[in-house]
């Protein structure tokens, strides 16, 4: 629980044990389901907590004296937000539901509670607290179609739903470290908004017109300072790519791992930085390896996957980060491709079918049998140096500081 001002408190729960979020991001630093009480004349709390935390909700709003609840808002539908609203209208009844339209139809089917039960709000409508108000604004596809956003005018506070989180659960909620707190929020960014890129930098635009002195997102710390996060935003979601390669990989034997190495250090070498991220790693889920991978690959200008052959397709590990890479959209303009294969490949098919929702150039890639001869090594410096010339050739407006 932390107090935020006179009026509101964020009283949700956290959960640090969390590994994987969806059983698919890693969460290293586990997360929180933030749940906002606000107190006017009115008493009212935006979204109520994963089910597995009602306790902790529960506990928190008996702490603070609640004995009654005027409003209960769902901003989305996701249980992570809403999953323990059958609780809150049992604790507390006569609590009116207010969503917007798109939430109190997803709440039919995911939480069983027909949606005539919801005091249905459209953007730019107002919530009068008594002293205090909140406005709603839909932001579609922040992740899902539902989002929502309420903004609290009197202390120009917005809570933005999924928007703008990170999964950060801090050990003080009121002093998180800042340079994780930005590190997790790209983490979130590259696997829950990426896929939405173009609506979330819209909506992050609106935002800043708006101005608030503080954003409370549903996941992970407040950002007291909410030009950090936008303009992070505003740098991710444009089209506008960073100088830079990232080269996922997956090594059986060392062929393929000797190629991306000598392909990364001969693209550093022309002054475009490299990252290797091997995909493999013994002591690694490969959820992490990947979700690693992706995270580099938010703004980078090119990524190359260099994979082996197995059964003349692509490693299972690399496929599964195509597979990720290609249902998060990443922006790079340029694919690449090189790896060794034993007897046989199909592995360009393989993982062009794989990225097809890609917008990249995919480029030719350079596949060698075997262990790399000189010849290869020689295919790889002209691949670096194409790279870096297409890099180069980027028109300023589209490449990022
Ligand atoms: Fe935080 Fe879309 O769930």
């Amino acid at each position: 629980m932390l107090k935020i001002s006179d009026n509101v408190h964020e009283v949700g729960a956290s959960h640090p044990e969390l590994c994987y979020f969806d059983r698919l991001m890693p969460t290293e630093y586990g997360t929180t389901y933030n749940s906002y009480l606000i107190q006017g004349e009115k008493t009212v709390l935006i979204d109520p907590v994963e089910l597995e935390k009602k306790e902790v909700l529960l506990k928190n709003l008996k702490d603070l004296g609640i004995t009654k609840l005027d409003y209960l808002i769902c901003l989305h539908t996701e249980q992570d937000h809403a999953g323990s609203t059958p609780d809150i209208l049992a604790a507390y009844p006569g609590v009116q539901l207010v969503s917007n339209a798109k939430v109190a139809e997803f709440m039919e089917n995911h939480i069983h509670i027909p949606r005539t039960e919801f005091r249905i709000m459209a953007d730019g409508d107002t919530l009068d607290l008594g002293g205090l108000s909140l406005s709603f604004k839909s932001i579609p596809f922040s992740h899902w179609p539902d989002n929502t956003m309420v903004y609290l005018e009197e202390e120009k506070m917005l809570f933005s739903s999924d928007l703008f989180g990170s999964h950060y659960a801090a050990l003080d909620p009121a002093q998180p470290d800042f340079k994780l707190q930005i590190k997790e929020a790209q983490a979130y960014y590259a696997e829950i908004m990426m896929p939405t890129r173009q609506q979330t930098g819209k909506h992050a635009e609106w935002v800043r017109e708006l101005n608030p002195d503080m954003i409370l997102p549903s996941h992970g710390p407040v950002w007291h300072d909410p030009e950090v996060i936008l303009s992070l935003y505003a740098r991710w979601t444009s089209d506008a790519v960073a100088p830079a390669v990232v080269i996922p990989y997956v090594t059986m034997h060392e062929s393929t791992g000797v190629m991306a190495k000598y392909l990364a250090e001969k693209i550093a070498e022309k002054g475009i930085k490299a990252d290797l991220c091997d995909l493999g790693l013994s002591d690694k889920d490969l959820r992490q390896t990947a979700g690693e991978a992706l995270y580099l690959s938010v703004d980078a200008a090119a990524v190359v996957l260099a994979a082996p052959t197995v059964l003349t397709g692509p490693h299972p590990s690399m496929m599964f980060f195509a597979a990720l890479m290609n249902g998060m959209r990443v922006k790079a303009r340029f694919l690449g491709l090189i790896g060794s294969f034993g007897w046989g490949t199909q592995i360009e098919k393989s993982l062009k079918s794989l990225t097809e929702r890609l917008k990249g150039e995919h480029l030719p890639p350079v596949l060698c049998k075997g262990l790399p001869r000189e010849e290869d090594f020689a295919a790889l410096d002209n691949y670096a140096e194409e790279i870096v010339k297409k890099i180069k050739a980027l028109p300023p407006e589209d490449v990022l500081d």
